[in-house]
């Protein structure tokens, strides 16, 4: 049984860095994409405060499909080609971090909450090849900060190493 614990940490680096502790033990064991992928998702929206949903899409020939989530239920297909959709499009097409203050502000934001009003998305990337990405939603405006970017990185990074590529 996973029993969560507490990050008393007001350094956000510490914070991550305890918490990636957490993931690798967390993981360990199982490499199976989809079950690891659901520990992620419910670690990162037990764990992290101001938060309302966080989970997987996960590419499926030219379009992400809605995987492993916590919150609310969201849409299930998003196209990354020809031409990329909302913050999770871009993430993919251009295979880099979108961090959004303000989602509204975002040209093309696809609101699946109407509550998000800050956004992080980081790509997957295995092998050279962008798999799906990390969304994390927040009501919060401005909730994510490049410090935020880098410990949400840090972990996709983990979850990386310590999983099996999904099936396709
Ligand atoms: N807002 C995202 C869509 C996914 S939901 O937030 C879960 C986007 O613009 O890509």
């Amino acid at each position: 049984m996973f029993h969560s614990t507490a990050i008393a940490a007001s350094d956000k680096h510490i914070f991550y860095a305890e918490l990636d502790k957490q993931l690798a033990g967390l993981l360990a064991g199982e490499r199976n994409f989809i079950a690891n992928a659901a520990n992620l998702s419910s670690l990162v929206f037990l764990m992290l405060p101001d938060l309302n949903w966080a989970g997987f899409y996960l590419m499926r020939g030219s379009d992400l499909l809605l995987g492993p989530f916590q919150g609310k239920p969201a849409c299930v297909r998003i196209a990354v080609l020809p031409h990329p959709r909302g913050v999770c499009g871009a993430a993919a097409y251009q295979r880099k971090t979108q961090l959004v203050a303000n989602v509204h502000d975002f040209p093309g934001h696809i609101a699946c909450d109407s509550a998000s009003n800050s956004e992080i998305v980081v790509p997957l990337i295995m092998n050279g090849t962008v798999i799906g990405v990390l969304d994390i939603d927040s009501p919060l405006l401005n909730r994510f900060d490049h410090d935020d970017q880098a410990g949400i990185e840090q972990l996709v990074r983990t979850f990386l190493d310590l999983t099996d590529p999904p099936p396709m």
